[in-house]
């Protein structure tokens, strides 16, 4: 662990380390020799570098750029679907900003219209790619899982939801039920996140840490229902719960270092929320960008334990 964190951070930037962005094998076979004007290495970074190479067996690293192949061939991963706006964008910027060696992955249903986004692919060209992905389109999945090849995820975070949009709005009485409507809640926030799950859990490492994460809420806890109403919303996340659930038993015997968790972020300043927030009002109402950090302080102290759980953005535990 020391050696993972003196590797990533050097010996003087040993800051707590996020768990998800553990590294996984190096392989020395792959990595190219320096070239002989190369940079020198920088003094903080030599000894923990050296011990690094050491430890995987690969030549002596003498140059910068050589290092920074080597830190670039190990570094990890992450992929935020439905990142186009609210929660998932937040959450794309702050894991780039947390850490200057992690690659994202954000995706959403229409790239060309993402635009903030885009902008923050220009501010990060080399760390951030986008992928197209329509839950409601599985070609789309089955595509952006393969343009993803052999890349491994240390983390994904199902962001996308749907509460209301033109033509849907929360039922407040048995009379506003319409099938139609139903299947759209049931289709975007439970069945998928299990498609991403059927796509992607295979770039989850065999080996070491990594989380697959849904962001669902509170309101879909069977546990927790006092107040009625709501019954796509509330149906489909509780849906959704139980897919992780079972996920997380499957996940068990196929990535046995992996944790799946349901995330409730709590109530927060962004479009899904916006018609309903007056009556919250004794709630904390966070921002997009404190709700992505939250998470992913709660996603960083997730321990195997944890697996097939059900936490709030305070990472209390929430009854199904
Ligand atoms: N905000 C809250 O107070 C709150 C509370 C509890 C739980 N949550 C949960 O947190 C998650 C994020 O919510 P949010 O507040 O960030 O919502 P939001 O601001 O409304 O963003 C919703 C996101 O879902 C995407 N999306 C919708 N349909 C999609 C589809 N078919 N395929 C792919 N992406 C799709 C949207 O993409 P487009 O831009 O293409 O529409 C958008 O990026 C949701 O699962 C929600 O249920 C939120």
């Amino acid at each position: 662990m020391l050696l993972e964190r003196a590797l990533r951070y050097g010996p003087r930037r040993l800051r707590p380390s996020p768990k998800v962005l553990s590294f996984r094998d190096g392989d020395p076979s792959r990595l190219a020799p320096a070239a002989p004007d190369d940079p020198p290495l920088r003094a903080d970074h030599r000894s923990s570098v050296r011990a690094a190479c050491r430890a995987l067996r690969r030549p002596r690293v003498d140059s910068e750029r050589d290092c920074a192949i080597c830190l670039g061939k190990m570094s990890a991963a992450a992929l935020i679907q439905g990142a186009s706006r609210g929660i998932g964008l937040a959450m794309t910027g702050s894991l780039l900003e947390r850490d200057p060696d992690l690659r994202v992955i954000a995706t959403c249903r229409e790239p060309s219209r993402a635009t903030a986004l885009q902008d923050m692919r220009n501010e990060f060209p080399a760390r951030l790619r986008l992928l197209r992905l329509d839950l409601e389109d599985e070609a789309s999945l089955a595509e952006a899982a393969q343009q993803l090849g052999s890349e491994e995820l240390n983390l994904l975070v199902n962001c996308a939801g749907i509460l209301h949009d033109e033509q849907m709005k929360p039922e407040r009485a048995l009379r506003e039920i319409d099938p139609v409507q139903l299947h759209r809640s049931f289709a975007i926030n439970a069945i998928g996140p299990l498609l991403v799950a059927k796509h992607f859990h295979a770039q989850l490492p065999k080996k070491g840490r990594s989380v697959f994460a849904s962001l669902s809420a509170r309101i879909g806890s069977i546990g927790d229902n006092r107040a009625g109403g709501w019954y796509g919303y509330r149906g489909s996340k509780a849906a959704q719960n139980m897919f992780t659930k079972t996920l997380a038993v499957e996940l068990a015997r196929v990535r046995p270092d992996a944790i799946s968790v349901a995330l409730h972020p709590g109530t927060v300043a962004t479009d899904l929320s916006a018609p309903f927030r007056r009556g919250v009002s004794r709630k904390p109402v966070f921002s997009a960008e404190t709700a992505a950090r939250q998470l992913l302080d709660v996603i960083d102290g997730l321990e195997a334990k944890d697996h097939g759980g059900f936490f709030a953005w305070d990472g209390s535990p929430i009854p199904w």
